[in-house]
């Protein structure tokens, strides 16, 4: 589906340093992007480059220390309820069942429980977790955990979905699945979606466009639009083998 362009989110100048007596730490130098309404936009960069800190400052949850951000064309300060969060390690609440977990945004904005109950069976029928509404996070298996993670933002109503490398604690065989998973999630009910991964593998058969970070501080190093390979993407063809060989080569490895 072609993007019409609008710019859904921006970030302008981010910049995230941690003040202590030891010393400063600059977790994030400079990071300006803009993300297109329904664009699946990944940022890739090497460990500890600041990518969870740079998402943080997106959802509200870290306060930038210089920059900022753009929602529909409007600053927007701390958090915003058209954006959701997935986070890198499961944040599910083990004392929760699925359903409970998944209804927590619209309980909280008071929507009643009929109401919230059927949207939360739409979601979580939508990432394949019908019949597992009862089961509890200890019940269920990592990728699962994470499905209930992913309906639940869906289910916060949220146009704006960032998702911190989701599938890194995943065994690789359901890693994969669970990119098709996303996509097939993706293509059903589009929303903005920033997925940040430091898996150039993933980065390349998910994105659209791909926001490739250096090492810590973060800046932006490069951008690169995919729009021509077509998905589902064959992660070994000659179009995808050749991005992956260009990007390696432009990624930092992270070491100091
Ligand atoms: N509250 C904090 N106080 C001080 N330093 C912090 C704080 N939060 C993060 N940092 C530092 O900022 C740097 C970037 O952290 P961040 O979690 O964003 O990395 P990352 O790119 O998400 O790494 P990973 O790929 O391992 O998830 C790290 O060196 C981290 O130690
Ligand atoms: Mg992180």
């Amino acid at each position: 589906m072609p993007l019409d362009g609008k710019i859904k989110l921006k970030a302008e100048h981010l910049c995230k340093i941690y003040f202590s007596s030891k010393g400063d730490m600059d977790a994030v130098e400079d990071i300006s992007l803009e993300v297109k309404e329904n664009e699946f936009l990944v940022i890739l960069g090497p460990g500890q480059c600041g990518k969870s800190v740079f998402l943080n400052m997106l959802c509200g949850l870290e306060e930038p220390t210089n920059g900022k951000i753009y929602r529909d064309g409007t600053e927007i300060h701390g958090t915003d309820e058209k954006i959701s969060m997935v986070f890198q390690r499961m944040a599910i609440m083990p004392w929760k069942n699925s359903m409970q977990n998944v209804e927590m945004g619209p309980k909280y904005h008071g929507v009643n429980k009929n109401v919230r109950r059927q949207s939360g069976m739409r979601f979580l029928e939508m990432v394949g977790l019908k019949g597992f509404e009862g089961s509890y996070p200890r019940q269920l298996s990592g990728g699962m955990k994470q499905r209930v993670g992913i309906a639940r933002a869906y289910n916060a109503d949220a146009e704006i979905l960032l998702m911190d490398e989701p599938f890194g604690a995943l065994d690789a065989q359901t890693r994969y699945q669970m990119q098709d998973e996303i996509l097939r999630i993706w293509e059903k009910d589009r929303r903005t979606i920033l997925f940040v991964t430091n898996n150039i593998e993933e980065a390349i058969y998910l994105g659209d466009r791909i926001v490739l970070l250096s090492k810590r501080p973060a800046v932006v190093k490069e951008i690169y639009d995919l729009s021509h390979l077509p998905r589902p993407r064959d992660n070994v063809s000659r179009s995808f083998m050749e991005m992956r060989k260009e990007i390696t080569d432009a990624m930092d490895l992270g070491l100091e």
